[in-house]
């Protein structure tokens, strides 16, 4: 692990900040959460996660809240049943509640728009999962998801949990290949996508991804999808080829004639949920499983603290794509649990005008919004007379998650977006951690602009040293959870083993979850979250494996080496950053080497990994056992000095890259 020190001088500037933002009295007065149930849920854990357990209905209890004598391998709500998908849907239809809006869908083109009861979610839920069992899928089995932000995810998502099929949603900005290697992974026997969506305006097709991943799986295992289930959204032409009668289904030939009556079944509480891929610090993606019990009663307490919900009044909005585990966890399944009215939107923010999600927070009166840093960044560089124009004074709680927030976009979110009525709640959480566990409660705790501050109720997390003892407020070292939690990921899909050592093995004496992040306590002892310590990368919100890209760049003929670090960016949070060492038969590689290497990064897994910068370089520098310095590697890409290379083994070679970046000749 190349660890960049969490003792870094980086936090000085932010252990400036003094800005303090108290609850607003009326949030504090009718907060769903109050400050005695820290203390209430420390001193009796499984006590608090009972109580938590009972917002579900289970068609049959638990007996038992947590099993953890098979560390690191938890089973939560013992000997429970319930099913997922009635939990989100029927039993809200059943309370009285069908003609309530689940889903205010906003289609990118103006005046697309579908708005979604309780009652039409449970039928075209219903009808999705008899299509589903007709196309031959069975408890048990995985299903892929590659759609855009269609209400038709929500319900395939939904309807695979109705029936007990797992589904693994792949972001419908990967590519090809990065869609066959999950296929494979998880061995998906049914793909649901599109056509296409809308994307910046245009329609932007998906289908012909599904088509080329379909014949790049398999290769070892001999795995096959079987069949693939279409929603006709854009209307595009799929072109010749691009129909397959055999494989091919349309969602309106089998899920609009299906009958919308289907009795869902109770699964055991461990029962697999999804799989959900991430990037890990080697090349292969983590599929992280995540089962129902656990994970519904994570992701329904913490949306109903953390965003204080009223399910009567809030008109709720979360921007993440489901692709994501954001849009699993707080566009999915937290809200829909808990019966929430929710804005969900197709497009991009600027489409098809710079002021389209205020456009869409007055329409639709959104009370809570939950979105990312780099997303608040780029509206802070267009300035404030674009939010301005609209009244959102409808809102009083905003989230943030995905990277750190940097108080002066926290304090702009907090005064321009939300007029400064609205407490700022900065989630600190992870796809592996499946909910929200370092958060302030808006209607308990003040806001410090940059703070996750503490972990919620529940929740037990530290910041150690590297042998395992706590630091004292004022200090870093690593984030680590100190307890097991119902949400917790339950392994690698296919990979104990780098489950275990993955997360579990740094701090096993303690039996602590190691979280790959930095973190510093400040003098109050709130925390810090600082960023990743391994490498990964947090570009925009969204993580990517240093070695993941190295590798699609060495599978470039003209690439013989290739480093990547992470560099810091005003606008996405990280960049990308590549060093290549071109084969010699390359030669210069031609004027275009650079665009060409991006594109093909572009395609191997996708537009968001695509490098900012790529530097052609003539060596790469080593320590003397062969380790690449990515830390001098970074502070060339940040245009900083150029750090100790006292450890190098040729430290010559920082000159030579260094001369190469003046020279400008390899920049795009
Ligand atoms: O480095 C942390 C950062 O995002 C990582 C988790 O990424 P992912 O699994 O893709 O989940 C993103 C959505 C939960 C973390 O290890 N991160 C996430 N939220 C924050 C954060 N860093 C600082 N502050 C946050 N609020």
């Amino acid at each position: 692990m190349s660890a960049e020190s969490p003792e870094s001088g980086t936090l000085s500037n932010l252990l400036k900040e003094d800005r303090r933002f108290e609850p607003p009295a009326a949030i504090a007065e009718h907060a769903n959460l109050q400050a005695e149930a820290y203390d209430r849920a420390a001193s009796d854990r499984d006590a608090f996660w009972a109580e938590q357990a009972e917002r579900l209905d289970w068609s049959q209890r638990w007996d038992r809240v947590l099993d953890w004598d098979d560390a690191p391998f938890a089973k939560w709500f013992v000997g429970g049943r319930l099913n997922a998908s009635y939990n989100c849907v029927d039993r809200h239809v059943e309370a009285g509640r069908g003609d309530k809006v689940a889903i205010h869908w906003v289609g990118e083109p103006l005046d697309d728009t579908r708005d979604l009861t309780y009652a039409q979610l449970k039928d075209e839920v219903s009808k999705a999962a008899n299509a589903l069992i007709d196309l031959g899928v069975q408890t048990g089995d995985r299903v892929a998801i590659y759609l855009p932000m269609i209400p038709e995810a929500v319900i395939a998502m939904l309807a695979c949990a109705r029936i007990g099929a797992p589904h693994t949603v792949v972001f419908g900005g990967f590519s090809a290949d990065a869609l066959a290697s999950r296929l494979d992974d998880c061995q998906a026997k049914v793909v649901i996508t599109a056509d296409g969506g809308y994307r910046r305006g245009a329609p932007s097709a998906l289908k012909p991804a599904v088509d080329e991943a379909r014949t790049k799986t398999g290769r070892e295992s001999g795995h096959r999808v079987e069949k693939v289930l279409v929603v006709r959204r854009t209307g595009q032409d799929l072109g010749e080829d691009g129909w397959d009668d055999s494989v091919d289904v349309w969602w309106h030939d089998v899920v609009d004639t299906a009958s919308p009556e289907h009795t869902p079944e109770a699964f055991d509480a461990e029962h697999p949920l999804y799989v959900m891929y991430t990037s890990g610090t080697t090349g292969k993606p983590k599929g992280i499983l995540h089962t129902t019990g656990g994970y519904l009663v994570g992701t329904s307490y913490t949306h109903w603290a953390v965003f204080d919900l009223k399910a009567d009044t809030d008109v709720y909005w979360c921007s993440a794509d489901i692709g994501w585990v954001t849009g699993h966890s707080y566009l999915v399944y937290g809200p829909l649990a808990n019966g929430a009215t929710q804005v969900m939107y197709e497009g991009t923010p600027d489409a098809p005008e710079r002021g389209r999600w205020w456009q869409i927070i007055q329409d639709y009166k959104v009370t809570i919004f939950y979105t990312a840093p780099t997303a608040i960044r780029s509206f802070m560089k267009q300035g404030r007379e674009i939010p301005d124009r609209f009244d959102m004074s409808s809102l009083r709680i905003l989230g943030s998650v995905g990277e750190p927030i940097n108080p002066e976009a926290y304090v702009w979110y907090r005064h321009v977006i939300g007029g400064d009525r609205t407490p700022v709640v900065d989630t600190w959480w992870q796809t592996e951690t499946g909910m929200i566990m370092i958060s302030p409660l808006p209607g308990v705790t003040h806001g410090k602009p940059g703070s996750a501050m503490i972990p919620i109720p529940g929740v037990a997390a530290d910041v150690v040293t590297e042998e395992g003892a706590s630091v004292p407020n004022g200090s870093g070292g690593y984030l680590v959870l100190t307890e097991p939690w119902p949400s917790m990921l339950r392994t690698i899909w296919g990979d104990d083993q780098r489950y275990r050592d993955t997360y579990w093995s740094r701090y096993a004496d303690q039996g602590w979850y190691f979280a790959g992040d930095g973190a510093k306590k400040d003098s109050d002892g709130d925390l810090w979250v600082l960023g990743r310590v391994d490498d990964v990368m947090n570009v925009s919100g969204h993580r990517l494996s240093t070695t993941e890209i190295e590798s699609a760049l060495v599978s470039h003929p003209k690439v013989a080496e290739a480093a990547v670090v992470g560099a810091k960016d005003e606008d996405t949070g990280q960049a990308v950053c590549a060093f290549v060492i071109l084969r010699d038969e390359a030669g210069d590689g031609g004027a275009d080497i650079v665009e060409e290497l991006r594109n093909h990064v572009r395609k191997e897994i996708g537009a968001i990994a695509k490098p900012r910068q790529i530097m052609i370089v003539p060596e790469l520098p080593k320590t003397r056992s062969g380790k690449i310095m990515r830390r001098l590697l970074r502070d060339v890409a940040e245009h900083r000095e150029v750090g100790d290379v006292t450890t190098l083994a040729d430290s010559t070679v920082m000159d030579l890259i260094s001369a190469q970046e003046n020279a400008g000749s390899s920049d795009e």
